[in-house]
């Protein structure tokens, strides 16, 4: 396989002609093979990463992820005449270190759970950058945002009553309403949130009750309006559809006395997964985005609103990705070899769930040339459990360290512990550092949750 040229970075400037988008990169910005034809990522050799810290091992290239972050913000910063607040979609990998650099690098944080919101804040996040979404956030879940200072997006009825019912003189919860757009855009179902057939959200039917209903209900700061049409997108029409209708729904509020001067276009831009995929830039994105808000707020004539968008895949995914190590070999004749990995669906379970696509390398023979197609397995007990199906590389042997490109999203924030295995670490590469930003589980914590009533430790157990 023709190993995907890694872009030279040679410092953090922001001159983006010479920086290649990271969501359009296969390996991180900063991963290059070395003289010895081993795969480094941020200046640290992946095989040497793997000894010192076990496998299967998340690697996150810093440099990728600040590069991301900034292209996001600067694209705003250049192109867009009003305020605006990028968040980072903590759903894709919530975790302290990398919520604390999204923080570092000017963006807020959306949330959607008590757990997300926890993180964020033990992060650092200012509350009053953090967005909380969910579709049935619970009492529990809706007081403690509230408590915070944070933004709700509240997506139904119940949670509109519900934080009337939390406002109190001195604490007047920030909300904005989500909204359905109607808008199909193509990715896969699962993904896709856009349509009037989601679970979240307000249907567009119902915005003039919930306008009135905001008109009555000052005890509740009404901030703006959101919404998200999907993930994995690299059509940027169905964005500009979206702009232009929120400026029309922003309009209508105004019309109705309830000026909000938030939008939020949620997040959606896709990544590259495997060769043939190709995302529009991050600034390409941005610049679609904002071209659709301003074009409709002048022909709406209304004041351009504080931009926010939430992108979580094409920041966090290009930046990682897994190594893990190689093990046993079954060929069937005339049909397929299969190699196995120490991994599987409990650390990507995104193939088995979506059918995603994947590429990998061999990080100790990056200059081999690609000689036979094989099916990367699992080792879970699940015949669907297969990472990467006919790809092509190098010979191998048991030991070698296989890379899967892009896994920094949806990959870690939705691992099982699926027969018992232990969630892998996570190590932050920068500068020829690696730092463990996730340690490994053991064996011990797996068992940590586990009750075991008296009546049964009256059986010795067996002693093995
Ligand atoms: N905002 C909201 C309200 C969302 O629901 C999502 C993603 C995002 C922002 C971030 O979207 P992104 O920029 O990452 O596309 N587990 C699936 C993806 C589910 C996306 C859920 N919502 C996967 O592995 O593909």
């Amino acid at each position: 396989m023709a190993h995907p040229a890694p872009a030279p970075i040679s410092n953090n400037s922001l001159s983006f002609n010479d920086i290649r988008s990271p969501n359009q990169q296969l390996l991180p910005l900063t991963a290059q093979a070395n003289a010895e034809g081993c795969l480094e990522i941020g200046g640290c050799d992946v095989f040497e990463l793997v000894q010192r810290f076990g496998s299967p091992l998340y690697i996150v290239d810093e440099e990728a992820l600040r590069v991301a972050c900034r292209q996001y913000r600067s694209t705003f910063e250049q192109y867009y005449p009003g305020e605006f607040q990028v968040l980072y979609a903590s759903k894709a990998w919530s975790c302290l270190a990398i919520c604390a650099i999204a923080a570092s690098e000017g963006c807020g944080v959306d949330v959607m759970s008590a757990g997300e919101l926890y993180t964020a804040l033990q992060a650092g996040v200012n509350p009053n950058q953090i967005y909380f979404h969910g579709n049935n956030k619970s009492p529990a879940e809706l007081q403690a945002a509230v408590a915070v200072g944070c933004t709700i997006v509240a997506d139904n009825w119940l949670e509109l009553h519900r934080l009337v019912e939390l406002a109190t003189e001195g604490l007047q919860p920030r909300v904005m309403l989500r909204v359905t757009p109607g808008i199909e855009c193509h990715t896969h179902e699962y993904i896709r949130t856009g349509h009037l057939d989601s679970k979240f959200g307000f249907d567009p039917n119902q915005l003039d009750e919930v306008f009135s209903f905001a008109c009555q209900q000052p005890s509740l700061q009404w901030v703006g309006l959101h919404a998200h049409i999907g993930s994995q997108i690299f059509e940027l029409q169905p964005h500009q559809d979206l702009t232009a209708i929120m400026v029309e729904w922003l309009a209508k509020a105004t019309t109705l006395g309830l000026p909000m001067g938030e939008l939020n276009v949620g997040g959606g831009l896709g990544m590259r997964y495997t060769e043939s995929d190709n995302p529009p830039r991050i600034d390409t994105w941005v610049k679609a985005v904002i071209s659709g808000i301003v074009t409709a707020c002048q022909r709406q004539q209304v004041p351009l609103p504080k931009l926010l968008c939430e992108p979580g895949r094409s920041l966090i995914g290009p930046a990682a990705v897994t190594a893990y190590t190689l093990g046993s070999r079954k060929v069937v004749p005339q049909l397929r070899t299969y190699l196995a990995v120490d991994g599987g669906m409990s650390d990507n379970p995104r193939p088995i769930t979506y059918q995603s696509a994947y590429c990998a390398v061999v990080a100790n023979r990056m200059t081999a040339p690609a000689t036979e197609i094989v099916t990367i397995a699992g080792k879970h007990c699940e015949s669907g459990d297969i990472l990467l199906k006919d790809v092509p590389l190098p010979q191998t042997e048991p030991g070698d360290i296989l890379v899967v490109m892009g896994t920094g999203a949806y990959n870690h924030s939705m691992a099982s512990n699926y027969n018992r295995l232990p969630r892998p670490a996570a190590v932050l590469v920068s500068k020829a550092e690696a730092s463990l930003i996730l340690e490994r589980e053991t064996n011990q914590d797996l068992i940590r949750q586990d009750r075991l009533p008296s009546r049964l430790t009256a059986v010795e157990p067996v002693r093995t």
